[in-house]
């Protein structure tokens, strides 16, 4: 069923030129060293599904290297090989990255037969890979300039939207592939072919997933959370058990969904707002709120979670639920701030991920206020003035006024007069200091 396509004019028409001629440069390489070159993988999906993706990867057959050195020195890009995988990337100046690799049969070739161990090469490397999507490559050479290589009705599978692995044991051999079905189903609306839904749920039934590390698979699952359509993905990987196999003791229930649904409604602005914000940690809080002190360690270990976190979450999830019905009833800055002071990022996105959006928005402005609001005054101006000692007397008086100017209480023009009179109200009540 191998297809032959010639998909230059689709090349020229959806590539930026500097894209196209790259390629056409790449083919002229292979050709001066007398080797067949492909682009492949990804950037061949997202050419015909007319999707930007400027990250080329090809593939050389035999010498993956050769090329990569002589496409460094004309092209003047920057060149890192890894010597033992036969790959190397390039870094071109106009900060486009080409990776390269070898495709390489274990077999003695005979010269004569020599056309047709060139196909069978790129074959055996495009067998390898994860889904008929992802398993073409297009030729590079001048002579076949835009030749589109499909052996395995990738082109099909495309046009009628399926995600189709290439191999039954495909998901047991690399089984972060089943969070890279789901990941490639969401974000291009597609649907998991039949039988490959059904090759992914045994893997994880067989328990594939707590093979890999967890390294690799928060790898996987981070893209996903990176994903437009995030919340359909998650829903997806909970119908294949995955959610369940990768972090033991979490049930996707409904109220879960809620939560999820929340807290992605409220990422984009938390990601505006905050400096840092780890998507990961902001997704564990809400899926690990109920674990016991053991299986939270087991997932701590397993996914390289801090410590930071862990005790964090010991202390919000206590709390979550007064703290978000203040937030609800709309109380005051001040009584928020007291009980959010060292609150992380992530942990004020857990606390969204219980608030409707009404409440959400109360945050925001609670949020927006804080970052908003500083002091004229600091503790060594009231340690000189009013003559108290560094301590925590000081640290009081000080969140006693952050507290007032939050609530508008008083402004910058008050504030001097406002901390006199705190400190006066003080040692009126408490006379020795
Ligand atoms: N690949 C694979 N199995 C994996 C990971 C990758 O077969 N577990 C292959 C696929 O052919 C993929 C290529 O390696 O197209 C490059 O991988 P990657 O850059 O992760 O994926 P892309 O398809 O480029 O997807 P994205 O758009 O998310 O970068």
């Amino acid at each position: 069923e191998t297809t032959f396509l010639n998909v230059r004019d689709i090349m020229l028409s959806n590539l930026p030129k500097k894209i196209s001629i790259l390629l056409r440069q790449l083919g002229r390489f292979g050709d001066e060293i007398g080797l067949p070159v492909y682009t492949v993988g990804g950037f061949v999906r997202d050419l015909l599904m007319g999707n930007p993706n400027y990250d080329i990867d090809i593939v050389v057959e035999k010498d993956g290297l050769s090329l990569a050195d002589l496409a460094a020195r004309k092209l003047n890009a920057k060149l890192v090989k890894y010597e033992k995988f036969l790959t190397a990337s390039l870094f071109c100046k106009d900060g486009l990255r080409i990776d390269v690799a070898t495709a390489r049969t274990e077999y003695y070739e005979a010269p004569t037969e020599l056309p047709q161990v060139e196909v069978s090469t790129i074959k055996k490397d495009l067998y390898r890979r994860d889904f008929t999507i992802n398993a073409m490559a297009i030729k590079l050479n001048q002579k076949d300039f835009g030749l589109l290589i499909d052996f395995f009705g990738a082109k099909k599978d495309l046009d009628s939207k399926l995600i189709r692995c290439l191999h039954t044991l495909s998901f047991v051999e690399d089984p972060t592939r089943i969070l890279r079905a789901v990941r490639f189903e969401t974000r291009f609306g597609f649907k998991i072919e039949q039988q490959t839904a059904r090759l992914m749920l045994d893997a994880v039934h067989q328990g594939y997933l707590e093979k890999v590390s967890g390294q690799r698979l928060r790898q996987e699952f981070e893209k996903i959370l990176e994903e437009k359509s995030v919340f359909e993905a998650l829903k997806r990987l909970s119908d294949f058990e995955v959610i369940k196999h990768m972090f033991p003791g979490v049930f996707y229930t409904s109220s879960m969904e809620e939560k999820l649904r929340a807290l992605f409604m409220f990422l984009p602005w938390a990601e505006n707002f905050f400096e840092k914000l780890n998507r990961f940690y902001a997704v564990m809080y809400v899926f690990l709120e109920y674990h016991s002190e053991n299986l939270l360690e087991e997932i701590r270990q397993r996914y390289g979670l801090s410590h930071c976190f862990v005790s964090e979450l010991k202390v919000i999830k206590k709390m979550i639920v007064p703290l978000s019905k203040m937030i609800s009833l709309h109380m005051e800055f001040s009584d928020i701030y007291r009980v959010t002071q060292s609150f992380s990022s992530e942990a004020f996105c857990y606390v969204a991920s219980y608030l409707d959006s009404q409440a959400q928005q109360y945050l925001k402005e609670f949020l927006e206020k804080v970052k908003g609001t500083r002091l004229k005054v600091n503790g060594g101006y009231l340690v000189k003035n009013f003559n108290l000692k560094p301590g925590r007397l000081v640290g009081d008086i000080l969140e006693k006024l952050y507290c007032a100017k939050l609530d508008g209480v008083i402004t910058d023009e008050s504030e001097e007069e406002y901390a006199k009179k705190l400190i006066e109200s003080v040692f009126s009540k408490v006379p020795e200091q």
